[in-house]
């Protein structure tokens, strides 16, 4: 699959992205080893902390469906930043060595792997 229908699939889940108190609109697309697309968005709570990011919805809920090997992970924001610290460590411990495509609104995107995002990782 193309980096640019990867992140079609990713801009999917971003408008399903519950994120009333941030209006930061976070989608993930997760690309499985037999070509199934895992779908993550953000997903805010009255309680902050328990707010959970797209990547990580994303991976944890491949992980849940039965898939553990992954080829891409697409990233969509409004202006294409790059996952937070929780989400660098979790992309580290399971999907390892695939290209991740960090796009924004304006069709732009930065294909970066996980050593560069969290060099020295814990594990
Ligand atoms: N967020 C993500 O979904 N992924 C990240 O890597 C960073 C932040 C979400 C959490 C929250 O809903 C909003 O973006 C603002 O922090």
């Amino acid at each position: 699959m193309t980096p640019e229908k990867l992140i079609q699939h990713a801009i999917t889940a971003q408008k399903r992205a519950m994120a009333p108190y941030s209006n930061y609109f976070v989608g993930a697309a997760l690309l499985t080893d037999s070509n199934t697309v895992i779908l993550g968005c953000n997903v805010e709570s009255k309680a902050y902390p328990t707010t959970l990011c797209a990547e990580r919805v994303a991976i944890f809920s491949a992980i849940s469906q039965g898939y553990t090997n992954f080829t891409a992970l697409a990233l969509i924001t409004k202006d294409g930043a790059f996952p937070c610290g929780s989400c660098r460590q979790i992309i580290h411990e399971y999907a390892t060595n695939i290209p991740i495509y960090i796009a924004n609104e304006s069709g732009e995107y930065n294909t970066r792997n996980i050593s560069e995002l969290l060099p020295f990782p814990f594990g």
